[in-house]
Protein backbone atom coordinates (compact mmCIF):
# COMPACT_ATOMS: atom_id res chain seq x y z
CA UNK A 1 0.00 0.00 0.00
CA UNK A 2 1.47 3.48 -0.79
CA UNK A 3 1.04 5.62 2.18
CA UNK A 4 1.12 9.51 1.97
CA UNK A 5 -1.32 12.39 2.92
CA UNK A 6 -2.23 12.45 -0.32
CA UNK A 7 -3.29 8.94 -0.77
CA UNK A 8 -5.32 9.29 2.46
CA UNK A 9 -6.70 11.88 1.60
CA UNK A 10 -8.33 10.25 -1.68
CA UNK A 11 -8.56 6.72 -0.35
CA UNK A 12 -10.56 8.36 2.43
CA UNK A 13 -12.93 10.70 -0.14
CA UNK A 14 -13.56 7.56 -2.16
CA UNK A 15 -14.39 5.21 0.59
CA UNK A 16 -17.26 7.63 2.27
CA UNK A 17 -18.60 8.30 -1.10
CA UNK A 18 -18.50 4.32 -1.39
CA UNK A 19 -20.63 3.80 1.05
CA UNK A 20 -23.92 5.79 -0.63
CA UNK A 21 -23.39 3.67 -3.79
CA UNK A 22 -23.25 0.41 -2.08
CA UNK A 23 -26.76 1.39 -0.29
CA UNK A 24 -28.10 2.80 -3.43
CA UNK A 25 -26.98 -0.20 -5.37
CA UNK A 26 -28.91 -2.35 -2.79
CA UNK A 27 -32.13 -0.05 -3.84
CA UNK A 28 -31.84 0.71 -7.63
CA UNK A 29 -35.19 0.23 -8.65
CA UNK A 30 -36.17 3.07 -6.08
CA UNK A 31 -33.61 5.76 -7.59
CA UNK A 32 -33.92 9.06 -9.34
CA UNK A 33 -33.26 8.39 -12.57
CA UNK A 34 -32.86 10.81 -16.15
CA UNK A 35 -31.39 10.98 -19.31
CA UNK A 36 -28.54 13.25 -20.41
CA UNK A 37 -28.83 11.93 -23.95
CA UNK A 38 -29.66 8.84 -26.04
CA UNK A 39 -28.51 5.85 -23.51
CA UNK A 40 -26.38 8.10 -21.42
CA UNK A 41 -28.24 7.76 -17.88
CA UNK A 42 -27.89 9.39 -14.71
CA UNK A 43 -28.96 8.39 -11.47
CA UNK A 44 -29.60 9.83 -7.57
CA UNK A 45 -26.16 7.55 -6.76
CA UNK A 46 -23.76 9.50 -9.15
CA UNK A 47 -24.95 12.96 -7.91
CA UNK A 48 -24.74 12.00 -4.54
CA UNK A 49 -21.72 10.23 -4.73
CA UNK A 50 -19.89 13.54 -6.65
CA UNK A 51 -21.64 15.67 -3.71
CA UNK A 52 -19.14 13.21 -0.65
CA UNK A 53 -16.11 13.50 -3.39
CA UNK A 54 -16.10 17.03 -4.51
CA UNK A 55 -17.32 17.89 -0.79
CA UNK A 56 -14.24 15.80 0.83
CA UNK A 57 -11.85 16.94 -1.98
CA UNK A 58 -12.87 20.48 -1.61
CA UNK A 59 -12.00 20.28 2.39
CA UNK A 60 -8.36 18.45 2.26
CA UNK A 61 -6.89 20.49 -0.79
CA UNK A 62 -9.18 23.79 -0.40
CA UNK A 63 -7.37 25.69 -3.43
CA UNK A 64 -7.33 22.82 -6.04
CA UNK A 65 -9.72 22.98 -9.04
CA UNK A 66 -12.04 20.19 -9.93
CA UNK A 67 -13.46 18.80 -12.81
CA UNK A 68 -16.75 16.33 -12.19
CA UNK A 69 -18.83 14.48 -14.45
CA UNK A 70 -22.08 15.80 -13.53
CA UNK A 71 -21.77 19.29 -11.97
CA UNK A 72 -18.68 20.50 -14.05
CA UNK A 73 -15.73 22.51 -12.90
CA UNK A 74 -14.94 24.15 -9.93
CA UNK A 75 -11.82 26.59 -10.61
CA UNK A 76 -9.32 27.02 -7.82
CA UNK A 77 -6.93 29.31 -6.42
CA UNK A 78 -4.03 27.09 -6.91
CA UNK A 79 -3.70 26.01 -11.07
CA UNK A 80 -1.37 24.05 -11.01
CA UNK A 81 -3.70 21.34 -9.22
CA UNK A 82 -6.74 19.82 -10.82
CA UNK A 83 -8.77 16.47 -9.55
CA UNK A 84 -10.55 14.66 -12.36
CA UNK A 85 -13.81 12.84 -10.56
CA UNK A 86 -16.04 9.96 -12.01
CA UNK A 87 -18.36 9.28 -8.96
CA UNK A 88 -19.71 6.70 -10.59
CA UNK A 89 -17.96 5.27 -13.69
CA UNK A 90 -20.40 2.28 -15.17
CA UNK A 91 -23.47 3.83 -14.83
CA UNK A 92 -25.39 1.42 -16.78
CA UNK A 93 -24.04 -1.50 -15.09
CA UNK A 94 -24.74 -0.45 -12.06
CA UNK A 95 -28.48 0.47 -13.17
CA UNK A 96 -28.52 -2.51 -14.40
CA UNK A 97 -27.88 -3.95 -11.44
CA UNK A 98 -24.18 -5.28 -12.89
CA UNK A 99 -21.85 -5.29 -10.54
CA UNK A 100 -19.30 -3.76 -12.53
CA UNK A 101 -19.05 -0.07 -11.50
CA UNK A 102 -16.50 2.04 -9.98
CA UNK A 103 -15.85 5.61 -8.72
CA UNK A 104 -12.37 7.06 -10.19
CA UNK A 105 -10.43 10.11 -8.80
CA UNK A 106 -7.23 11.49 -10.83
CA UNK A 107 -4.75 13.96 -9.53
CA UNK A 108 -3.03 16.09 -12.06
CA UNK A 109 -0.13 18.32 -11.52
CA UNK A 110 1.09 20.65 -14.10
CA UNK A 111 -0.30 18.58 -16.60
CA UNK A 112 0.69 15.50 -15.40
CA UNK A 113 -1.54 12.83 -14.03
CA UNK A 114 0.50 12.33 -10.21
CA UNK A 115 -1.61 10.06 -8.26
CA UNK A 116 -4.98 7.65 -9.12
CA UNK A 117 -7.31 5.72 -7.06
CA UNK A 118 -10.15 3.42 -8.27
CA UNK A 119 -12.72 1.99 -6.24
CA UNK A 120 -14.67 -1.04 -7.09
CA UNK A 121 -17.20 -1.57 -4.42
CA UNK A 122 -19.34 -4.75 -5.74
CA UNK A 123 -15.89 -6.39 -5.17
CA UNK A 124 -13.97 -4.29 -2.68
CA UNK A 125 -11.24 -3.92 -4.66
CA UNK A 126 -9.21 -0.69 -4.20
CA UNK A 127 -6.94 0.24 -6.85
CA UNK A 128 -4.14 2.77 -6.10
CA UNK A 129 -1.19 4.28 -7.45
CA UNK A 130 0.69 7.39 -7.44
CA UNK A 131 3.47 8.73 -8.92
CA UNK A 132 6.82 6.93 -8.51
CA UNK A 133 5.45 5.03 -5.89
CA UNK A 134 3.86 2.28 -7.66
CA UNK A 135 0.41 0.86 -8.67
CA UNK A 136 -1.67 -1.65 -5.37
CA UNK A 137 -4.70 -3.73 -5.56
CA UNK A 138 -6.02 -3.42 -1.94
CA UNK A 139 -2.27 -4.33 -0.35
CA UNK A 140 -0.57 -6.32 -3.72
CA UNK A 141 1.82 -4.58 -5.88
CA UNK A 142 0.62 -4.50 -9.23
CA UNK A 143 2.79 -5.37 -12.56
CA UNK A 144 1.07 -5.55 -15.62
CA UNK A 145 0.88 -8.81 -17.97
CA UNK A 146 3.96 -10.65 -19.08
CA UNK A 147 2.41 -12.11 -22.13
CA UNK A 148 3.79 -11.36 -25.78
CA UNK A 149 1.96 -13.31 -28.33
CA UNK A 150 -1.40 -11.32 -29.53
CA UNK A 151 -2.58 -14.78 -30.01
CA UNK A 152 -2.57 -14.98 -26.23
CA UNK A 153 -4.18 -11.75 -25.14
CA UNK A 154 -6.94 -10.76 -23.92
CA UNK A 155 -8.27 -7.36 -24.87
CA UNK A 156 -11.08 -4.98 -23.51
CA UNK A 157 -12.16 -2.07 -25.58
CA UNK A 158 -15.00 0.65 -24.82
CA UNK A 159 -18.23 2.01 -27.03
CA UNK A 160 -19.52 5.77 -27.08
CA UNK A 161 -22.91 5.94 -25.97
CA UNK A 162 -25.81 6.24 -29.05
CA UNK A 163 -24.83 8.88 -31.44
CA UNK A 164 -22.05 9.83 -30.24
CA UNK A 165 -18.48 8.70 -31.49
CA UNK A 166 -17.48 6.17 -34.67
CA UNK A 167 -19.37 3.05 -34.31
CA UNK A 168 -18.27 1.17 -38.10
CA UNK A 169 -15.09 2.31 -37.30
CA UNK A 170 -15.19 0.72 -33.84
CA UNK A 171 -16.67 -2.29 -35.24
CA UNK A 172 -13.39 -2.52 -37.94
CA UNK A 173 -11.32 -2.10 -34.64
CA UNK A 174 -13.37 -5.03 -32.77
CA UNK A 175 -13.25 -7.60 -36.21
CA UNK A 176 -9.72 -6.78 -36.64
CA UNK A 177 -8.46 -7.12 -33.14
CA UNK A 178 -11.02 -10.68 -32.47
CA UNK A 179 -9.17 -11.55 -35.82
CA UNK A 180 -5.62 -12.53 -34.29
CA UNK A 181 -6.20 -11.78 -30.58
CA UNK A 182 -7.17 -14.50 -27.61
CA UNK A 183 -10.42 -12.81 -26.92
CA UNK A 184 -12.03 -9.14 -26.85
CA UNK A 185 -14.30 -7.93 -23.94
CA UNK A 186 -16.49 -4.79 -23.64
CA UNK A 187 -16.72 -4.56 -19.63
CA UNK A 188 -18.42 -1.33 -19.40
CA UNK A 189 -16.30 0.92 -17.16
CA UNK A 190 -13.82 2.53 -18.77
CA UNK A 191 -11.87 3.03 -15.16
CA UNK A 192 -11.89 -0.40 -14.37
CA UNK A 193 -10.72 -1.48 -17.96
CA UNK A 194 -7.62 0.89 -17.04
CA UNK A 195 -6.84 -0.66 -13.97
CA UNK A 196 -7.38 -4.46 -15.26
CA UNK A 197 -4.52 -3.90 -17.60
CA UNK A 198 -2.10 -3.02 -14.34
CA UNK A 199 -3.50 -5.77 -12.56
CA UNK A 200 -2.79 -8.24 -15.47
CA UNK A 201 -6.10 -9.47 -16.32
CA UNK A 202 -6.87 -7.77 -19.63
CA UNK A 203 -3.69 -7.70 -21.84
CA UNK A 204 -4.76 -4.98 -23.81
CA UNK A 205 -7.45 -2.02 -23.73
CA UNK A 206 -8.67 0.64 -25.75
CA UNK A 207 -11.02 3.26 -26.32
CA UNK A 208 -11.94 6.49 -28.32
CA UNK A 209 -14.50 9.28 -27.05
CA UNK A 210 -13.88 9.33 -23.12
CA UNK A 211 -13.41 11.97 -20.79
CA UNK A 212 -10.37 13.35 -18.55
CA UNK A 213 -12.50 11.67 -15.14
CA UNK A 214 -12.94 8.38 -17.05
CA UNK A 215 -9.18 7.67 -17.66
CA UNK A 216 -7.27 10.11 -15.22
CA UNK A 217 -6.54 7.94 -12.26
CA UNK A 218 -6.26 4.45 -14.72
CA UNK A 219 -3.24 6.14 -16.70
CA UNK A 220 -1.32 6.56 -13.35
CA UNK A 221 -2.02 2.90 -12.37
CA UNK A 222 -0.95 1.47 -15.53
CA UNK A 223 2.10 3.58 -15.75
CA UNK A 224 3.23 2.95 -12.41
CA UNK A 225 2.19 -0.53 -12.80
CA UNK A 226 4.88 -0.95 -15.67
CA UNK A 227 2.71 -0.46 -18.35
CA UNK A 228 2.20 2.07 -21.81
CA UNK A 229 -0.29 3.82 -22.22
CA UNK A 230 -0.89 6.03 -25.39
CA UNK A 231 -4.26 8.11 -27.32
CA UNK A 232 -5.53 5.02 -29.07
CA UNK A 233 -3.78 6.88 -32.31
CA UNK A 234 -0.59 6.11 -30.48
CA UNK A 235 0.17 9.92 -29.26
CA UNK A 236 2.10 10.33 -26.02
CA UNK A 237 -0.70 12.76 -24.65
CA UNK A 238 -3.95 10.11 -23.57
CA UNK A 239 -5.76 12.73 -21.07
CA UNK A 240 -5.70 15.58 -23.96
CA UNK A 241 -6.87 13.31 -26.57
CA UNK A 242 -9.27 11.68 -24.52
CA UNK A 243 -9.04 8.49 -25.79
CA UNK A 244 -6.47 5.51 -24.62
CA UNK A 245 -4.92 2.69 -25.95
CA UNK A 246 -2.88 0.78 -23.24
CA UNK A 247 -0.98 -2.77 -22.45
CA UNK A 248 2.36 -4.20 -21.34
CA UNK A 249 5.54 -2.97 -23.30
CA UNK A 250 5.40 -6.32 -25.92
CA UNK A 251 2.05 -5.49 -26.52
CA UNK A 252 0.93 -2.12 -26.63
CA UNK A 253 2.41 -1.42 -30.07
CA UNK A 254 0.85 -4.21 -31.92
CA UNK A 255 -2.66 -2.92 -30.35
CA UNK A 256 -1.76 0.38 -32.23
CA UNK A 257 -0.20 -0.86 -35.49
CA UNK A 258 -3.58 -2.76 -35.61
CA UNK A 259 -5.95 0.01 -35.21
CA UNK A 260 -4.23 2.21 -37.77
CA UNK A 261 -4.27 -1.24 -40.05
CA UNK A 262 -8.19 -1.18 -39.58
CA UNK A 263 -8.68 2.33 -40.60
CA UNK A 264 -6.31 2.70 -43.18
C1 LIG B 1 -18.73 5.35 -19.28
C2 LIG B 1 -18.02 4.04 -19.01
C3 LIG B 1 -18.00 3.19 -20.25
C4 LIG B 1 -17.39 3.92 -21.42
C5 LIG B 1 -18.11 5.23 -21.66
C6 LIG B 1 -18.08 6.08 -20.39
P1 LIG B 1 -20.01 6.50 -17.20
O1 LIG B 1 -18.71 6.16 -18.12
O2 LIG B 1 -16.69 4.27 -18.62
O3 LIG B 1 -17.25 2.00 -20.08
O4 LIG B 1 -17.47 3.11 -22.56
O5 LIG B 1 -17.49 5.91 -22.71
O6 LIG B 1 -18.72 7.30 -20.62
O7 LIG B 1 -20.90 7.39 -17.99
O8 LIG B 1 -20.64 5.22 -16.81
O9 LIG B 1 -19.35 7.24 -16.07
CA1 LIG C 1 -21.99 9.16 -17.21
CA1 LIG D 1 -17.17 7.46 -16.77
CA1 LIG E 1 -19.82 8.51 -14.36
Amino acid sequence: MISSPLMTVMVDAVRKAAKGLKRDYGEIENLQVSRKGPGNFVSAADRKAEEVLRDALMKARPGYGLILEESGNIEGQDKSHTWHVDPLDGTTNFLHGIPHFAISVGLERDGQIVAGVIYDPAKDELFVAERGKGAYLNNRRLRVSGRTDMADALVAYGSPYLGRGDHPKLLREVAAVMAVTGGARRFGSAALDLAYVACGRSDLYWERDLQTWDIAAGIILVREAGGFVTSADGGAEPLAARSVACGNENLHGELVKLLRRANA
